[in-house]
């Protein structure tokens, strides 16, 4: 497969793009439990950096699930996928100039290791977004774990399903001890400081 292939090399160059857009391109990837606060925060930070003139878009879980990939399940095989098209497409994002906010529960390591070496090695920024499970099951906005636990849903990450825990996180925040906002801002500050963004 794809051995009659080739690449085409575009004049537009990402470079000529992210000048355009007047700041970098690359991704924040949030991985953790559903319910963690992932899509909440992300929205926060996209509605920040927007008010500053920044590109940015979000890729979430639920919506590409929805629509791209509605032909995957949750087996490890289909999560792996799953993030695979997501990593694709985070990648022409960056390549078109703009900051990826992608928020995928993303269970497993070498899934989001695989994203992460798509990408040129300061493009790529994993956000562990962190949750006491206590706090989930009481938070359980969508009612998940409740069926979870009722045995309704299968391969339910964190009850019936593995969690791997991110080993060198960028940043870290924990939903369970502090607000949405002070979230963003550790998340704008850690941007700012480290060149993301000027
Ligand atoms: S991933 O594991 O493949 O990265 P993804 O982020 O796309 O997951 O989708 C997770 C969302 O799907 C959750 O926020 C939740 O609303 C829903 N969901 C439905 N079934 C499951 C399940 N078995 N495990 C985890 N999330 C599920």
């Amino acid at each position: 497969m794809g051995s009659n292939l080739f690449w085409h090399q575009q004049d537009v160059t990402k470079r000529a793009r992210q000048l355009l857009h007047g700041h970098k391109s690359f991704v924040i990837w949030f991985t953790g439990l559903s319910g963690s606060g992932k899509s909440t925060i992300a929205n926060k930070l996209d509605r920040s950096l927007y008010r500053k003139g920044i590109s940015t878009y979000i890729l979430d879980g639920d919506n590409i699930r929805i629509g791209l990939n509605n032909d995957l399940t949750f087996s490890q095989e289909d999560r792996a996928e799953n993030i695979r098209r997501v990593g694709e497409v985070a990648r022409l994002f960056v390549d078109a100039g703009i900051i990826v906010l992608a928020t995928f529960v993303s269970p497993y390591r070498a899934d989001r290791e695989y994203v992460r070496k798509l990408m040129n090695k300061t493009e790529f920024i994993e956000v562990y977004v962190k949750c006491k499970m206590d706090t989930l099951k009481a938070r359980d906005p969508k009612g998940l774990y409740k069926k979870a636990m009722n045995g309704e849903i299968e391969n339910f990450t964190g009850i019936s399903d593995p969690y791997e825990v991110p080993e060198k996180p960028d940043i870290v925040v924990d939903t369970s001890m502090m607000s949405a906002s002070v979230c963003v801002k550790q998340i704008e500050n850690f941007l700012f400081n480290n060149g993301y963004l000027k």
